[in-house]
Protein backbone atom coordinates (compact mmCIF):
# COMPACT_ATOMS: atom_id res chain seq x y z
CA UNK A 1 0.00 0.00 0.00
CA UNK A 2 1.27 3.21 -1.09
CA UNK A 3 1.82 5.87 1.59
CA UNK A 4 -1.54 7.28 0.89
CA UNK A 5 -3.51 4.51 2.37
CA UNK A 6 -6.38 2.99 0.21
CA UNK A 7 -6.25 4.75 -3.36
CA UNK A 8 -9.22 4.90 -5.54
CA UNK A 9 -9.35 6.35 -8.94
CA UNK A 10 -12.69 7.87 -10.60
CA UNK A 11 -12.36 8.54 -14.03
CA UNK A 12 -14.26 10.29 -16.53
CA UNK A 13 -14.50 12.62 -18.90
CA UNK A 14 -15.96 15.61 -16.50
CA UNK A 15 -17.01 18.00 -19.25
CA UNK A 16 -17.75 19.77 -17.07
CA UNK A 17 -17.55 18.63 -13.26
CA UNK A 18 -21.46 18.59 -11.86
CA UNK A 19 -22.66 18.21 -8.45
CA UNK A 20 -23.16 14.32 -9.24
CA UNK A 21 -19.54 13.74 -9.77
CA UNK A 22 -18.58 15.81 -6.66
CA UNK A 23 -21.26 13.92 -4.86
CA UNK A 24 -19.94 10.52 -6.05
CA UNK A 25 -16.12 12.20 -4.88
CA UNK A 26 -17.32 12.46 -1.30
CA UNK A 27 -19.35 9.37 -0.96
CA UNK A 28 -15.56 7.87 -2.19
CA UNK A 29 -13.53 9.82 0.62
CA UNK A 30 -15.49 8.06 3.11
CA UNK A 31 -14.64 4.81 1.79
CA UNK A 32 -11.10 5.77 1.10
CA UNK A 33 -8.35 7.59 2.66
CA UNK A 34 -7.42 9.38 -1.08
CA UNK A 35 -9.67 10.08 -4.47
CA UNK A 36 -7.76 10.44 -7.64
CA UNK A 37 -10.13 12.42 -10.20
CA UNK A 38 -8.86 11.56 -13.53
CA UNK A 39 -9.46 13.53 -16.36
CA UNK A 40 -9.30 11.31 -19.77
CA UNK A 41 -7.48 12.87 -22.59
CA UNK A 42 -8.68 10.60 -24.95
CA UNK A 43 -12.37 10.58 -24.70
CA UNK A 44 -14.10 9.52 -27.94
CA UNK A 45 -16.68 12.47 -26.86
CA UNK A 46 -16.46 15.74 -28.56
CA UNK A 47 -15.58 17.88 -24.91
CA UNK A 48 -16.50 21.29 -25.01
CA UNK A 49 -13.81 22.12 -22.51
CA UNK A 50 -9.89 21.46 -22.67
CA UNK A 51 -8.41 18.82 -20.69
CA UNK A 52 -6.74 21.90 -18.66
CA UNK A 53 -10.19 23.34 -18.35
CA UNK A 54 -11.99 20.46 -16.81
CA UNK A 55 -8.75 19.79 -13.98
CA UNK A 56 -9.12 23.85 -13.11
CA UNK A 57 -12.81 23.66 -12.83
CA UNK A 58 -12.75 20.16 -10.80
CA UNK A 59 -9.81 22.33 -8.92
CA UNK A 60 -11.92 24.94 -8.42
CA UNK A 61 -14.85 22.67 -7.26
CA UNK A 62 -12.37 20.43 -4.52
CA UNK A 63 -10.11 23.23 -3.18
CA UNK A 64 -10.99 22.26 0.27
CA UNK A 65 -10.83 18.47 -0.61
CA UNK A 66 -7.28 19.00 -1.86
CA UNK A 67 -5.91 21.24 0.60
CA UNK A 68 -6.51 18.66 3.29
CA UNK A 69 -4.84 15.95 0.93
CA UNK A 70 -7.82 13.21 0.44
CA UNK A 71 -8.37 14.58 -3.13
CA UNK A 72 -6.46 14.98 -5.93
CA UNK A 73 -7.08 15.86 -9.23
CA UNK A 74 -5.06 14.16 -12.28
CA UNK A 75 -4.90 13.96 -16.21
CA UNK A 76 -4.31 10.41 -17.74
CA UNK A 77 -4.40 8.76 -21.36
CA UNK A 78 -4.03 5.49 -22.27
CA UNK A 79 -5.59 2.43 -20.72
CA UNK A 80 -7.23 3.28 -17.49
CA UNK A 81 -5.99 0.02 -16.03
CA UNK A 82 -2.64 0.81 -16.55
CA UNK A 83 -3.03 4.44 -14.87
CA UNK A 84 -4.88 2.86 -11.76
CA UNK A 85 -1.84 0.63 -11.74
CA UNK A 86 0.71 3.45 -12.07
CA UNK A 87 -0.94 5.15 -9.43
CA UNK A 88 -1.36 2.18 -7.48
CA UNK A 89 -5.05 2.64 -7.12
CA UNK A 90 -6.59 -0.51 -5.40
CA UNK A 91 -10.36 0.19 -7.24
CA UNK A 92 -12.02 2.59 -9.70
CA UNK A 93 -15.17 4.02 -8.59
CA UNK A 94 -18.17 5.30 -10.75
CA UNK A 95 -21.21 6.80 -10.66
CA UNK A 96 -24.10 4.96 -11.00
CA UNK A 97 -27.45 6.85 -11.77
CA UNK A 98 -30.11 4.81 -13.75
CA UNK A 99 -30.67 1.66 -15.25
CA UNK A 100 -29.77 3.14 -18.75
CA UNK A 101 -26.02 3.33 -17.62
CA UNK A 102 -25.56 -0.16 -16.07
CA UNK A 103 -24.53 -1.79 -19.61
CA UNK A 104 -22.17 0.41 -20.32
CA UNK A 105 -20.73 0.57 -16.77
CA UNK A 106 -21.38 -3.68 -16.49
CA UNK A 107 -19.30 -4.32 -19.77
CA UNK A 108 -16.57 -1.42 -18.60
CA UNK A 109 -15.78 -2.73 -15.22
CA UNK A 110 -16.02 -6.54 -16.37
CA UNK A 111 -13.45 -5.27 -19.37
CA UNK A 112 -11.08 -3.86 -16.62
CA UNK A 113 -11.60 -6.98 -14.78
CA UNK A 114 -10.17 -9.20 -17.78
CA UNK A 115 -7.31 -6.25 -18.12
CA UNK A 116 -6.52 -6.32 -14.26
CA UNK A 117 -8.20 -8.93 -12.23
CA UNK A 118 -7.23 -7.41 -8.53
CA UNK A 119 -8.78 -4.13 -9.53
CA UNK A 120 -12.21 -3.92 -8.20
CA UNK A 121 -14.32 -1.53 -9.77
CA UNK A 122 -16.82 0.05 -6.82
CA UNK A 123 -20.23 1.45 -8.17
CA UNK A 124 -21.79 4.37 -6.01
CA UNK A 125 -25.41 6.35 -6.42
CA UNK A 126 -25.61 9.75 -6.63
CA UNK A 127 -28.04 11.10 -4.39
CA UNK A 128 -31.45 10.84 -5.98
CA UNK A 129 -31.86 14.81 -6.72
CA UNK A 130 -29.10 14.22 -8.98
CA UNK A 131 -30.41 11.00 -10.60
CA UNK A 132 -31.46 12.52 -13.83
CA UNK A 133 -28.33 15.13 -13.67
CA UNK A 134 -25.24 14.81 -16.57
CA UNK A 135 -22.77 17.17 -18.03
CA UNK A 136 -24.49 17.27 -21.70
CA UNK A 137 -28.01 18.30 -19.87
CA UNK A 138 -26.25 20.82 -17.67
CA UNK A 139 -24.47 22.57 -20.84
CA UNK A 140 -28.30 22.89 -22.69
CA UNK A 141 -29.92 24.00 -19.96
CA UNK A 142 -26.93 26.56 -19.61
CA UNK A 143 -26.82 27.15 -23.23
CA UNK A 144 -30.22 28.04 -23.17
CA UNK A 145 -30.39 30.27 -20.27
CA UNK A 146 -32.01 28.02 -17.40
CA UNK A 147 -31.12 28.25 -14.01
CA UNK A 148 -28.39 25.19 -12.99
CA UNK A 149 -27.60 26.17 -9.24
CA UNK A 150 -28.73 23.27 -7.64
CA UNK A 151 -26.67 21.70 -10.24
CA UNK A 152 -23.04 22.65 -10.27
CA UNK A 153 -21.01 24.70 -8.11
CA UNK A 154 -21.99 28.35 -7.78
CA UNK A 155 -18.51 29.60 -8.83
CA UNK A 156 -18.22 27.75 -11.51
CA UNK A 157 -21.17 29.12 -13.68
CA UNK A 158 -20.03 32.13 -14.93
CA UNK A 159 -16.85 29.65 -16.29
CA UNK A 160 -18.99 27.11 -18.00
CA UNK A 161 -21.66 30.51 -19.43
CA UNK A 162 -18.54 32.52 -20.78
CA UNK A 163 -17.51 28.80 -22.53
CA UNK A 164 -20.45 28.68 -23.98
CA UNK A 165 -21.18 32.09 -24.85
CA UNK A 166 -18.05 31.36 -26.87
CA UNK A 167 -16.04 33.28 -24.79
CA UNK A 168 -14.00 30.82 -22.55
O1 LIG B 1 -17.26 10.13 -18.00
P1 LIG B 1 -17.13 9.04 -19.03
O2 LIG B 1 -16.95 9.66 -20.41
O3 LIG B 1 -18.27 8.07 -18.98
O4 LIG B 1 -15.79 8.23 -18.70
C1 LIG B 1 -15.36 7.14 -19.50
C2 LIG B 1 -13.94 6.66 -19.10
C3 LIG B 1 -12.97 7.81 -19.19
C4 LIG B 1 -13.98 6.14 -17.69
C5 LIG B 1 -13.55 5.51 -20.10
O5 LIG B 1 -13.75 5.95 -21.40
C6 LIG B 1 -12.12 5.06 -19.91
O6 LIG B 1 -11.81 4.38 -18.97
N1 LIG B 1 -11.22 5.47 -20.84
C7 LIG B 1 -9.81 5.14 -20.80
C8 LIG B 1 -9.43 4.14 -21.89
C9 LIG B 1 -9.71 2.73 -21.45
O7 LIG B 1 -9.16 2.22 -20.51
N2 LIG B 1 -10.61 2.07 -22.21
C10 LIG B 1 -11.03 0.73 -21.93
C11 LIG B 1 -12.20 0.72 -20.97
S1 LIG B 1 -12.81 -0.90 -20.70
Amino acid sequence: MSNQGRIVVYPGSFDPVTNGHLDIIHRARHIFDHVIVAVTQNSAKNSLFTVQERVDLLSAALKKEIRSRSVSVDTFSGLLVDYCRRRRAVAVARGLRALSDFEYEFQMALMNRHLAPKLETVFLMPDEKYTYLSSTLLKEIVRLGGDVGRFVPAALVPKIRQKLAGRG
